[in-house]
């Protein structure tokens, strides 16, 4: 067997929720220029009490309950996140803890920005196939609110935190996956290593003109490797940095808007979790029944991108 299939899902969103009227109490901001440019309307963000670790445990721990399975049977633990609480132990280590998972299995975080949930299930696949296991646990998180400047309107009102959880079977059902990556630094973060603070900032321009070249040839690249067409899809899940880039894709592609999923009015950019948060909404409401599509797509800092087709 060489794919995955998609088993089941989970989910947590912090607690304090920040509307676009509370943003624009913080920042020369409205809520028209926002949701006009980008769609966002509210995004929640860590208490004080909360990081990605802890949204990364209750995700898992949700969608370990509903898979069934043991913790014994999970073959590895993938956590994508750019935004972990520490640098060491791996929010994937914490997770492995919490849970109970196997010991002489490998847990380990990978950041790949917002693409970090593909590039996370390319290597549990890796991983599985490789060292043996059926199951992989993989988790997208983030604490953005932690790396922004709260003060530059520019990027505070785009990102929110969350995480979401994903366990794959390894299945002969279609699957492919791609991925690629491009050094840039049109979109940046800080680390330890850069002296002062370096909260996140962007072009966000030549970031739009990028996503929308690599969204299309993500989905593009994925339907040929599976001989597959839109029409065959249930849902395409992507990477839910901006409403108006997912518009322009719909409208290149001249595919259905109702099949692409959008939760950006409600999480806003959540990184590494949009992807998972978005699958684990549809599988909660029952959008996603066992037996469809899906393409998954992600693109994002890096920069890096990566595309996929899953069947639930
Ligand atoms: N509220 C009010 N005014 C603002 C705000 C704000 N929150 N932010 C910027 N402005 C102002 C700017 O200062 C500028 O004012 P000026 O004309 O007086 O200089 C004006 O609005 C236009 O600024 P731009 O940065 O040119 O705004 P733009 O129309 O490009 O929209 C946006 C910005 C929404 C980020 C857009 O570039 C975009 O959609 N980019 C795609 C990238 C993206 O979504 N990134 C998300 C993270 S990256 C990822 O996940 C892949």
């Amino acid at each position: 067997m060489s794919g995955l299939q998609l088993i089941a899902t989970g989910g947590a969103i912090p607690g304090r929720t920040v509307t676009n009227e509370d943003l624009s109490r913080m920042v020369d901001t409205s809520d028209e220029w926002i949701t006009s440019r980008t769609g966002i309307r509210t995004r929640h963000w860590c208490t004080e009490d909360e990081s990605a670790a802890t949204l990364a445990i209750s995700a898992a721990k949700q969608a370990l309950a509903r898979s069934g399975l043991a913790p014994a049977q999970i073959g590895c633990c993938i956590c994508a996140t750019l935004s972990a609480p520490d640098a060491t132990p791996s929010v994937a280590c914490q997770v492995q803890a919490a849970l109970g998972l196997p010991e002489d299995r490998p847990a380990l975080d990978v950041n790949a920005a917002c693409s970090g949930f593909l590039y996370g299930i390319a290597v549990a696949r890796g991983l599985l196939t490789t060292l043996g296991g059926q199951y992989a646990l993989v988790i997208g998180c983030e604490a953005l609110s932690r790396l922004m400047d709260p003060a530059d309107r520019s990027t505070c009102v785009l990102f929110g935190d969350g995480a979401g959880a994903a366990i794959f079977q390894l299945s002969d059902t279609p699957f492919a996956l791609t991925l690629g990556a491009r050094g840039s630094d049109v979109l940046h973060a800080g680390g330890p290593n850069r002296t002062g603070s370096a909260p996140i900032t962007m072009d966000g321009k030549a970031v739009f003109r990028f996503a929308v070249d690599a969204l299309p040839k993500c989905l593009h690249t994925v339907l040929d490797e599976t001989q597959l067409t839109l029409d065959d899809l249930e849902w395409v899940v992507c990477h839910q940095a901006n409403s108006r880039i997912i518009d322009h894709c719909v409208r290149a592609l001249k595919a259905d808007p109702a099949k692409f999923y959008k939760n950006m009015d409600r999480h806003g950019n959540t990184s590494a979790a949009s992807i998972p948060v978005a699958l684990n909404e549809l599988a909660e409401n029952g959008q996603l029944q066992p037996g469809q599509l899906l393409a998954c797509i992600g693109f994002g800092g890096g920069l890096t991108w990566g595309g996929m087709i899953v069947e639930y």
